[in-house]
C-alpha cells in the first residue's frame, strides 16, 4: 500500500515490520484529541493566510465528517498506516481529495502527537480529579457516621492507642486531598502546547502558535520546539502521580481486607462487592479490595517502564517514545476502575461498632494514659513508663487487663494511683482526651470533619 511518506522508497515496508513499529492498535484512543488538534491548526493556517480559507473549510469539514464516523463506530483503521495521525489523515484525503493534503502543513506528527497527549491527558487528569472527590465525600460520610466509633488504632499492627473509626478513615481523605492537589498542580505544565513545533526546529511558515493553544485550551507555549516534542515528563508526572494514589487505594485495600477478616470482624464489605468459592461455601472473599491492591502494581510497572524508556534518550523525538502510550492508558483505565469502585464499596460497607470496641476493651491500648496520670502527680515521664511496665506485665501474668486491677495492686507500683485512675482507663475517656490539635478526640474529629466538608463543598 503507497504510504504518505513513500516518496523517498523504493520497496514496500517489510510486513513484520510494518506490524511493528504500528501504534494504531492502542493510538486511536486518541482520534477524537487528534481531530480537535487539526481542526485548531487549520484554522490557525486559514487566519494567517497559509493555507486559502475555502481550503480550510473544506478539509474542517471533513475532518467533522471523519470525527462523526468514528462516533458512530463507522471507521476501519489500518496497520498499514502506521498510527492514528497518518489514518486521519489518510481518511481525510479519501473523504475530500487531495485537498485534505493541506492540513499537515507547517506541522510535524512529532508535534502532532505531544498535543494529543497533552490534550488527553488534561481530559483525563480532570476527570480523575473529580472521581478521587467522589471517593473523598464517600469517606466523608462514612466518617460522620463513626466519630464515637472506637477501635485499636495500630503500630506495628500492635494495639498501641484507641482512635475513633471517623479519625482513621479521615487520615485516607487527607492522602487523597494531596494527591488532588498533586494533579491540580500537573495541569499547569499540561497546559503548555507543542503544537508548532513542527519536526523539532519550528516552521518556515509563519504560523500562530499562541492562537492554537487558545484554541485548544492550552494556556502557555513551550518555548523551545525540542524540547515541546521531545518533553514526556508530564506523563512521568502523571503516571508518578497515580502510582501514588495506586498506593493510597492499596492501604486502605489492604485495611479493609484485614478488617473483615473472621479475626478482626470489624467491618463487612457488601454481598454486591464479594465473591464466593467454587469449592467452600462457606467463603466471602473481599476480591475487590484485594485487586486494587494487586493493581497497583502495574501502575508502579508503567512509571518504570516509562522513565526507562526515556533515560539516555538524546533529543528530539526518537521512536522509542512511541512507547509512552500503552502504559499511560492502562494506568488511566486501571486508575479510573479502581476509584470508580472504591467510593460504593466504602459507602455500602457495615461497620461493626461492637467488635471494634470488644477489641479496645480487650487490650493494654490504654497503658500511655495511666503513664500521663503519673505525670500529672509530677512524676517524670521516664519513670512512668516503667512503673505502667510493670503493671502491664503483672496483669497479663494475672491474666487481667488494666481495668481489671484493684486499687490496691496499682498502690503497690507507686503511693499516687488513686480512685479517679479508673474513669481515665475506659476507651472512651482514653479517646476523648487526646485534644491536642489534629488528635483523635472526638471534638478534634468533628473539627477535621468541619474542615473536610468546607473543601469538598464549599469551593
Ligand atoms: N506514532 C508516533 C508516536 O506515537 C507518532 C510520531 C511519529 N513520528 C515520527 N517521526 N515517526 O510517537
Amino acid at each position: 500500500m503507497t504510504k504518505l511518506w513513500g516518496g523517498r522508497f523504493t520497496k514496500e515496508t517489510n510486513k513484520l515490520v510494518e506490524e511493528f513499529t504500528a501504534s494504531i492498535e492502542f493510538d486511536k484512543e486518541l482520534a477524537l484529541e487528534d481531530i480537535q488538534g487539526s481542526m485548531a491548526h487549520v484554522q490557525m493556517l486559514s487566519d494567517c493566510n497559509i493555507i486559502p480559507k475555502d481550503d480550510a473549510k473544506t478539509i474542517q469539514h471533513g475532518l467533522q465528517v471523519i470525527q462523526n464516523k468514528i462516533n458512530a463506530g463507522d471507521v476501519e483503521f489500518s496497520v498499514a498506516h502506521e498510527d492514528i495521525h497518518m489514518n486521519i489523515e489518510k481518511l481525510l484525503i479519501d473523504e475530500i481529495g487531495p485537498v485534505g493534503g493541506k492540513l499537515h502543513t507547517g506541522r510535524s506528527r512529532n508535534d502532532q502527537v505531544a498535543t494529543d497527549m497533552h490534550l488527553y491527558l488534561k481530559k483525563q487528569t480532570e476527570m480523575i480529579i473529580s472521581l478521587l472527590t467522589e471517593v473523598q465525600s464517600s469517606i466523608l460520610i462514612k466518617s460522620k457516621e463513626n466519630v464515637e466509633t472506637i477501635l485499636p488504632g495500630y503500630t506495628h499492627l500492635q494495639r498501641a492507642q484507641p482512635v475513633s473509626f471517623a479519625h482513621h478513615l479521615m487520615a485516607y481523605f487527607w492522602m487523597f486531598e494531596r494527591d488532588k492537589e498533586r494533579l491540580q498542580d500537573s495541569l499547569k505544565r499540561i497546559n503548555w502546547s507543542p503544537l508548532g513545533a513542527g519536526a523539532l526546529a519550528g516552521t518556515t511558515f509563519p504560523i500562530d502558535r499562541a492562537q492554537t493553544a487558545s484554541l485548544l485550551g492550552f494556556d502557555k507555549i513551550y518555548p523551545n520546539s525540542m524540547d515541546a516534542v521531545s518533553d514526556r515528563d508530564f506523563i512521568v508526572e502523571f503516571l508518578s502521580h497515580a502510582s501514588l494514589i495506586m498506593t493510597h487505594i492499596s492501604r486502605l485495600s489492604e485495611e479493609m481486607v484485614i478488617w473483615s477478616s473472621q479475626e478482626f470482624q470489624f467491618i463487612e464489605l457488601d454481598d454486591s462487592f464479594c465473591t464466593g468459592s467454587s469449592i467452600m461455601p462457606q467463603k466471602k472473599n473481599p476480591d475487590v479490595p484485594e485487586l486494587l491492591r494487586a493493581k497497583t502494581g502495574r501502575v508502579y510497572g508503567n512509571l518504570v517502564g516509562l522513565l526507562t524508556v526515556l533515560k539516555g534518550l538524546p533529543l528530539a523525538y526518537n521512536k522509542d517514545m512511541q512507547e509512552d502510550k500503552e502504559g499511560m492508558f492502562d494506568t488511566v483505565k486501571t486508575l479510573v476502575g479502581s476509584l470508580k469502585l472504591l467510593a460504593p464499596m466504602i459507602h455500602t460497607m457495615t461497620v461493626n461498632e461492637t467488635k471494634m470496641y470488644e477489641a479496645v476493651s480487650k487490650d493494654f491500648s490504654n497503658a500511655t494514659d495511666i503513664a500521663d496520670y503519673l505525670v500529672t502527680k509530677g512524676l517524670p515521664f521516664r519513670q512512668a513508663h516503667e512503673i505502667i511496665g510493670k503493671i502491664v506485665l503483672y496483669a497479663i501474668n494475672q491474666d487481667k487487663y488494666l481495668l481489671g486491677l484493684t486499687l490496691d495492686e496499682y498502690k503497690e507500683f507507686s503511693p499516687l494511683f488513686a480512685e479517679d485512675i479508673f474513669k481515665l482507663l475506659h476507651p472512651k475517656h482514653v479517646v476523648g482526651a487526646r485534644k491536642s490539635e489534629g488528635g483523635t478526640s472526638f471534638e478534634q474529629v468533628e473539627s477535621q470533619l468541619a474542615l473536610a466538608d468546607k473543601l469538598l463543598y464549599d469551593a
